[in-house]
Formats: C-alpha cells, structure tokens, sequence
C-alpha cells in the first residue's frame, strides 16, 4: 500500500529511521542501572542453594560486621510489617522473603543493603543460614500423585499440589468425531521451560521521601501503571498512597514478558528506601536473572487430531499439564488461567475442539510468564502445527496440501472458532502460497526426493499460525480486576508542535517512532516533530502495559481516536478562520481546504496557533485529546513460514538452509520496524527450537544457571531470513493494523521441528521434543541405523 503522507511528514507505511537510534547508537540510552542519586545504597540477595528446605536459623553477625554493611533483611523483618508474601498477578501469593522455608533453589533469603555494590556482594557472601532440606518435586506428573509431598504448606487447607483445572470447548461433540474418524493422530510434546534472556537484567532504584512522603522508583517494568496500583493495594497499609508513588520505566533492554511480573527483589528495594530513607538500587545479576526468574513454557501435552482419509480434519482435543513452579504467578488475564492456548486450533476450520489444562506446584520458580508471546499462544501454535504435519505424514499427504485444504476460507470472516474466538480476518492460503512461491516449494520437494535416494537427510518443514493479540475487551480481559485498555494522550502545542504520551512501555520496539507516525498519518504533523513519551505513571495516562504486542492493537487505536478527536476540533477552528462551513472543508495530509478552492487553505500549524491565539468564540482553548480504547476484539495477524534443513548424519547437527517467513499483521505503520520485528523473532523462535532449555536435576538444581549452558543464539547460529509479506487490514482496528511483535518467536520453532522430523520420517521418527540438539538427532540415527 503507497504510504498517504509525503516523506517528510512520515505517516503509516514509510521506514521512518527509529527517533530513539540516536540516543541508543551513541551510549546514551537511560536504563535503570544508569540512575544514580546522592546517598544511594546498595541492595544485594542472599539466596537459597537448596530447592526445598526449612530455614532454621539465619546467622547476620558476620555480615553486619563487614565495615559499609548496614542492614540485613530478613523475612521476620518484613513480617512485622506484613510484607513477607505478596500476591501474584494470579491471585495466589508468593514469598517476598521466606520466615519458614524455601521453595525453589535461588530463591530470595535476605537482602543486605550496604554503601557499595561490591560490599553488599560480601555481606551476602557472610549471611549464614542454617537450612533443613526437604523432599524436592520438580516433575509436575510426580508432583500430582498420591504420595507427593504437599509444597504449599501454607495454605491451610491444601492437600495436594493440584493449583487449578481449567477446561474448554465442547467435549461431547469433539469425542463423537473422534468415535467417528476415519484417521486420527496422538502425540505426546512437551514445551521446556526456557529464558527470556533479554540483554538487561531486572532491577530498580527504590527513592522514598520521608519528608515528602513520595515514592519514587525507577523500574524495569513492561507495565508501570499496574505496577503503581499494586504497589498501593499491597502497601496501603504501611502509609504508601497511589498519588505518593511514582513509577518510572526508563530503557528497557528487553522485556519479552519477563518484566511484568513483581519480583521479590523490587519489592525489598522498596521496604528497604522506605525504611531507611535513602535511595536503594538493586540490579540483578545475569546469574540470578537465569536462575530466579522470567520462566515461560513448561507445558506437557498430549494432543490428538481427528480427520478423514482424504485429508480434512474435523476435531482436536488436548490434555495439558502446566508447570508452575511454587506459585502461580503467570501474567495472564484473570479469566484465563491457561492464557491463550485454547487459540489451539490454528488456521483451521475444525468442527469441535475441547482443551484441559491442569496447573500444578512444583519446587521450581515461579513460570508461566508471556514470552514473547500473547499468553500461551506459542505453545498452541506448536502443538497445531505439529499435529498437522503429523496427520499430514501419516496421511502421505504433502503437507501444504493438508493445510490448504483445512484453511478457513478468506469468505468465511469473522470467524468463530471451535474454542469460541471470533477470528477478525485472515487469508491464510494467500500467505502459505507466497511462501511456497518464494522457497521454490516444488523444486525443493524434488530435490528432497533425489536426496533421499541418495541416503541424505533434508527435511522441509511448514508453520501456518495464527495468533491472537491485543488483549483485550475489557469484557473478557483484566489483571487482578483491572480492565485491558490502553490509552493516548495527544497534546499540540501553539507553534504546530506535538507531545503524545501513552500507558504503553516500549522496550526496544520503536514505539517513539510508530506512535509519532500514527499522528503524522491522522493529523499531517511531520514525525520529527512528534514527541512520544512513555512510562512515567506522573505523566503518562493509564494503561496496563506493553507485553502480548498489544501495543498496536490498543494504544495504538487509541492514539488514532485521540487524533481524530482533535482533528474534529482542528476542522472547526479552519472552519472559523476560512469562514467556511465545516462540511465544506476537505482534508488532505497536513491542511484543511475549502471544497473546489484548494489555495483557500489552513496548514494544521496555522490551525494549532489559532487554538491558542484565536480559536472560535463560545469553544474551548487548546488542542488536546485523550482517548482510553477498549478494544472490541483481538486482532488475529498471522503467516506461513518455511524452513529448509539439512542434517549432518555424523553428528545430528541441524542447519537451517533456507527460512522464508511470510507475515500478515494488516497494515503496517513502519515496515522497517515491522521487519526488524520479524528477524528479531525469528531468532528467538530459532533459540527454543535447536538450543535453549532450563533443566532441573532431582535435588532441583538448575542445570542452566549462565550462558556457559544456556545458548542464546547469536549471529554465528542464525541463519539468513527471507521475510515477506500480505496485508489483511483488521476490519475492527481504526488503522486496520495487527500486532506484529511476537508472530515470530510464536510461529517459527514448529516450522524448524517439522523441517526435521520430515527429514527423519521415513527412518521411523514421528517427533522430537525441542530443542532439537545434534545429540538427540545424532541418537536417533544412530537408533535408526544411520552412520555418518
Ligand atoms: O506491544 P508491542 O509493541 O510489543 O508489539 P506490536 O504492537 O506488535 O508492535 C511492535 C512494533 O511494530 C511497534 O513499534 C509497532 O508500532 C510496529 N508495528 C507496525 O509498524 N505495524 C503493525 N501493523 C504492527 C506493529
């Protein structure tokens, strides 16, 4: 689509240069560790070796004694206050600092607040704690029978470790089609617990005023508002009022949902400031930041998929075991304790579907946190795209055909889905076709062929996604009670100059230069001389947050009503100073003109003056506008990768040849953005699949503790990404756009596992679980017979 706006205003569609890159290429990028104030204490965490164990003495002497050490907290502190557990964003609650015992290992114990860094580092080093292990459950299936020992000993009337059964969909109706299928598939998959791993780890800098009585605290959090009323529902009682705390989210190096939840690190921050007065920064270490917190996935399933012989499919049903860790504390709206995983049914038009999930404790940290991801939307996209490739195989049916064959149809949006959603738009075919087009998809099934003949090992695999972002209706979506809107406050100053700010929270997605060019669209103002501001709770008007890429879908709707609000007053002012009708105007980028007399023209700079110098008698001053948007559903963008591989018979190593990813995220603000997006995530969708995963031993050790075993892909394993696009407007979305942020990572590991499984087809493998590392390929081949 031809971008509406000249290039120097910069509207929807032009790769508008990030207005944030200056700051960020230079060094001059403002994070939390970046802040410091006169007087400023440090806050480092004492932490628990075992997995599951009662505290029955914590020795502080010789930490106190470390000249510089100034405090030791411990839970017994907090508990004067009422402070040691708090509650998660699933209403269950969690330790701030353990009184009786330890949960998982890394586990926060005490925190010792000194002048230094380095010396809060020693006096951690000098805490003795006393524990008494306890019986550790890492494995949820263990943790679920009979004779497990109960962890959540805290909860009076618990009895076992089962948090929560959630189910959805029609069970009757999807049991009768599989009575009544001609083939029906079934596959066990587990999704490993993996790391967000962003480049800054979580911290904060906690400044209370006793004199002022505000809290001020600098944070790294993908959701500041939110995180201002919880702070003042969960410290109300200890005098800290929502108008006295202010929350600030400066840069953030990465959230991918690691930074919505409350860890227990900026919560002890906060006590400490308030306690003593001073500034106190705690910052993570990448070590704790592996080991503590920010876990996703964790989900074992077991998945069935029925069809006909010819290739149509007609029911999925799904039994889900969901690891939790010690406590639920999953960012998922209220009504949806399994997130989004009931979007399971994909691009396909399944007649019924039924989904159970249990969650359960286990003596891990807490997981369940949105990874780059619309709330459990990865693992349901796995879980289709495998079972289609499954059904496919098993059908001898090419996979693309099986897929085209069971797409919705472009005609049949909206879409009620089996599992209740209400799909906006898709043309799911279109993609897929794309797609193939661009890889060469026949050329490559021949080569394969002739490979195959040859005893070589290529496989192509394919990943057909929807997604679902832009929570939420307000009717089906909130955290803790608080409704999923967003908003935009949009200000023009008198000389044609704007500032805009937002309840969002970018964390590197370019959002001062995407909003800034949704006003240029909407109101003709050039970009560079739009300033987005975000995540000062002082400031900003509320919103819950950025994670779940709903920015676009929500804040970014409400910046173009907010707009259009003012441009309604922009036509009456031009009106009055053309002394024209307003029905006689005509807008074009940048101007309102008298119909049939475009020289009788109003600039909207000269119409930003005159609101302020001699706007129309009985009308307000000014021009400003706030929109809050409750959107009236999701938005569902959505793509077809492709993945070529080649497989090293002598080691199992798997390489991506080819990666052709063709996305739909309607129409696009910033293509440039949008792209960087797409590799950014495919990269992150390219990590889970081949390399990363969080194990736990028996003891429950973590076995992943720092990047010596835990391997973020880098540049030397990424391969070269072929993206692409179509474009299907959101027919609800004011600009017609999708979310874009997370389709990647959401879409991109299935398309790798099922590049390899078809490679090892025909050698009797039907599924591997990810990642897919050369030692699980290279025990299959050799289980198989195959030398290299
Ligand atoms: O909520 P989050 O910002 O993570 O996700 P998003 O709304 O998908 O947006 C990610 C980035 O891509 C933002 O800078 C958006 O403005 C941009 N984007 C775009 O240019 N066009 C779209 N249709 C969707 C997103």
């Amino acid at each position: 689509m031809a971008p509406k706006t000249s290039p120097e205003i910069g509207g929807m569609g032009h790769s508008v240069k990030r207005k944030e890159d200056p700051r960020f290429l230079r060094g001059q990028g403002n994070y939390v560790d970046d802040v410091v104030l006169p007087g400023m204490l440090y806050l480092d965490i004492v932490r628990s070796p075992y997995a599951h164990a009662t505290i029955k003495s914590i020795d502080t002497s010789k930490a106190l004694a470390i000249p510089g050490v100034l405090a030791v907290i411990t839970g017994k502190d907090l508990e004067k206050y009422n402070l040691h557990w708090m509650p998660t964003l699933m209403s269950d609650t969690q330790m701030v600092l353990p009184v009786e015992k330890v949960m998982y290992q890394a586990q926060e114990v005490a925190a010792v607040l000194a002048t230094d860094r380095y010396i809060a580092a020693d006096g951690v080093e000098a805490v003795e704690v006393d524990y008494d292990p306890l019986p550790v459950v890492v494995d949820p299936k263990k943790a679920l029978l009979p004779d497990a020992p109960v962890l959540r000993t805290d909860k009076k009337d618990k009895k076992d470790n089962h948090i929560w059964h959630w189910e959805w969909g029609n069970r009757e109706a999807t049991d009768q089609l599989f009575r009544d299928a001609e083939v029906t598939v079934k596959q066990d998959i587990y999704i490993p617990r993996i790391h967000v791993s962003s480049i800054e780890t979580c911290g904060c800098v906690a400044h209370f005023d006793k004199v002022t009585g505000k809290l001020k605290v600098w944070m790294t959090t993908q959701a500041p508002h939110a995180i201002r009323t919880v702070f003042a529902l969960v410290a109300g009682h200890v005098g800290l009022s929502e108008e006295k705390i202010q929350i600030i989210s400066p840069d953030i190096g990465g959230g991918f949902g690691g930074k919505v939840p409350v860890y227990p690190g900026y919560v002890i921050a906060v006590a400490a400031s308030v306690l003593t007065g001073k500034p106190v920064k705690w910052i993570e270490d990448r070590m704790e930041n592996l080991q503590a917190d920010s876990f996703a996935r964790d989900y074992h399933i077991t998945a069935e998929l029925a069809g006909n012989k010819d290739g149509k499919l007609t029911a999925l049903r799904i039994k889900t075991i969901a690891d939790h860790g010690y406590t639920d504390a999953a960012a998922n709206p209220s009504k949806f304790p399994a997130g989004l995983f009931h979007v399971c049914t994909g691009s396909y038009d399944l007649k019924a579907a039924h989904v159970e999930v249990d969650g359960v404790y286990t003596n891990k940290p807490p997981g369940g946190i949105a990874y780059r991801c619309s709330f459990r939307v990865t693992e349901a996209v796995h879980t289709i795209e495998r079972m289609a490739d499954l059904m496919a195989h098993e059908l001898n049916m090419d996979a693309a055909e099986l897929r085209m064959k069971n797409f919705i149809k472009p005609e049949q949006f909206p879409y009620k889905s089996a599992l209740d959603w209400e799909y906006d738009s898709g043309n799911y075919g279109a993609a897929l076709q794309l797609a193939m087009d661009k890889v060469g998809y026949a050329e490559l099934r021949k080569e394969q062929a002739e490979k195959r003949a040859r005893g070589e090992l290529m496989g192509i695999g394919i990943s057909s996604f929807t997604e679902i972002v832009g929570a939420g209706p307000s009717k089906h979506f909130d955290i803790l009670g608080l409704k999923m809107f967003d908003s935009a406050e949009i200000r023009v100053h008198p000389t044609g100059k704007v500032i805009a700010r937002f309840g969002t929270k970018s964390q590197g997605q370019g959002h001062e230069t995407t909003y800034a060019q949704i006003i240029a669209e909407e109101l003709g103002f050039p970009v560079a001389n739009i300033l987005v501001e975000e995540g000062d709770t002082d400031t900003a008007p509320y919103g819950l947050g950025t994670y779940a890429s709903r920015s676009t879908p929500v804040a970014g709707a409400a910046c173009a009503i907010a707009c259009r609000k003012i441009k309604d007053k922009a036509r009456k002012i031009a009106a009055y100073l053309l002394e024209a009708h307003e029905e006689d105007l005509e807008w074009e980028p940048g101007k309102f003109f008298v119909k049939g007399s475009p020289d009788r023209a109003k600039t909207i700079q000269e119409i930003s003056l005159a609101a302020y110098t001699n706007h129309p008698p009985g009308t307000e001053a000014g021009l400003e506008a706030v929109n809050y948007y409750d959107p009236p559903n999701l938005t569902y963008p959505f793509g077809s990768y492709i993945c070529v591989v080649d497989i090293d018979k002598g080691t199992g190593e798997v390489k991506v040849r080819r990666f052709v990813a063709i996305d739909d995220c309607g129409n696009i603000i910033n293509p440039m953005i949008v792209e960087g997006q797409i590799h950014g995530g495919l990269t992150m969708g390219l990590g889970p699949a081949l390399y990363e995963e969080i194990q736990y031993d028996e003891s429950g050790n973590c076995l992943q503790g720092s990047f010596m075993n835990y391997l973020v892909p880098t540049a030397v394993e990424t391969p070269n990404w072929e993206t692409g696009n179509t474009v299907t407007p959101s027919p609800h979305h004011p600009l017609g756009a999708k979310g874009v942020g997370e389709s990647a990572t959401v879409g991109a590991p299935a398309a790798i596992v099922n590049a390899v499984v078809d490679a090892l087809w025909h050698l009797g493998v039907r599924h591997i679980d990810i990642p897919i590392t050369s030692a699980k390929v290279w025990k299959l081949l050799r289980e198989a017979g195959v030398r290299g």
